[in-house]
């Protein structure tokens, strides 16, 4: 029987071209390198210029992402865009990657699951996919988080940075088979009880203001090795497949130790994880396209690999995909 999957068939990436080091922030805030590598990973960010919009940098993830799957823009009839930082309240900053792209069919709109809305956007383009109302997808996390940072305060202004990731999806009928490509299993989940642990403290709802991001980082971290690989879990119980099975391990960007408890928790070898956390730090919906990116170009990510993605944001929202490159 004809079973339509959605296959991965680009990825694209977009980073501003200002790096902001360790030891500049240094001269900011009450910090250190040592201090922020042991405890994060991070070793260096960017930063957007003024100016340069989270639309900007999505566009550019995108048009990498085409030119690589040889799929012309006008026969992309969906655009998602994952962020918690976009050119305006509203439209939607997808609506501005849409235009940008030259593509006027079809719909486009914005994800809002913060660090998890990559996750999120590529779940809900994949069930769209897959339920034949659209044919071919453009899928962007794209931030610049350098906006709603309090810089003044420096358990949380030293964690994040702007970027943007792509990746263009096509619904192709297959078999069902194991060895076939494409997206096999998204689950997300949130759990809105913990919003206090990690939100931005302005909206136009509420203060009409954009607002700083504000962060219980201790508590994010007690509850992201949990929930993450509980939600890996129950990915691979659904396909099938064993964690060492997986060929490539790329997630959400937010810690060095989160990510090495996971793998550790699960038994994935430490030379499957992707890690891009020292040279972007934290960039939110952006980093698991970007961490692919940078695992495509460093040729560790081929047809036909186990790769597995997942992430923990503000909401609580988490989640995982597991797809056949
Ligand atoms: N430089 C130097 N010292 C610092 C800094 C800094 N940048 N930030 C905090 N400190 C100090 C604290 O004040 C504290 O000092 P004290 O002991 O005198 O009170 C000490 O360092 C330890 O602070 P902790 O918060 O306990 O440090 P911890 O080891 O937990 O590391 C961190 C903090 C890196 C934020 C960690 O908790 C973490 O990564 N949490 C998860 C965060 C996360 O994943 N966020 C992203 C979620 S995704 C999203 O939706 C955006």
């Amino acid at each position: 029987m004809a079973f339509i999957r959605s296959v991965i068939r680009g990825v694209g990436a977009h980073l501003p071209k200002r790096i902001l080091s360790n030891d500049d922030l240094a001269r900011l805030v009450d910090t250190s390198d040592a201090w922020i590598r042991e405890r994060t990973g991070i070793v260096q960010r960017h930063i957007a210029e003024e100016g340069e919009l989270t639309s900007d940098l999505g566009i550019a993830a995108a048009r990498q992402a085409l030119v690589r799957a040889a799929i012309d823009p006008i026969d992309i009839d969906l655009v998602v865009c994952a962020t918690s930082t976009p050119d305006r309240t509203f439209p939607a900053t997808a609506v501005r990657i849409q235009s940008g792209l030259g593509v006027s069919k079809g719909a486009a709109f914005d994800v809002q699951a913060v660090c998890s809305g990559f996750v999120y956007a590529l779940s809900i383009a994949d069930n769209f996919l897959k339920a034949g109302q659209f044919k071919r997808a453009v899928v962007v996390g794209a931030e610049t988080f350098s906006r709603i940072l309090d810089w003044k305060d420096r358990s949380t202004c030293v964690l994040f940075g702007d970027g943007a990731g792509a990746v263009v999806l096509e619904a192709q009928a297959q078999h069902g088979n194991r060895e076939e490509r494409g997206i096999l299993a998204t689950r997300i989940r949130s759990d809105g009880r913990f919003e206090e642990l990690l939100y931005v403290d302005g909206g136009p709802g509420s203060t009409k203001t954009t607002g700083h991001l504000r962060m219980n980082g201790r508590e994010v971290f007690r509850h992201a090795v949990q929930k993450i690989s509980g939600v890996i879990e129950e990915t691979l119980v659904m396909t099938g497949y064993a964690p060492d099975e997986i060929d490539l391990y790329v997630p959400h960007q937010a810690n060095k130790r989160i990510l090495d408890g996971i793998a550790q928790r699960l038994g994935i070898r430490p030379d499957k994880v992707v890690y891009t956390l020292a040279k972007h730090g934290n960039t939110s919906a952006a980093s698991i396209p970007l961490a692919l990116n940078q695992a495509l170009e460093d040729h560790r990510l081929t047809e036909g690999r186990l790769v597995l993605m997942e992430a923990m944001g503000g909401g609580l929202t988490w989640g995982a995909a597991l797809a056949r490159w």
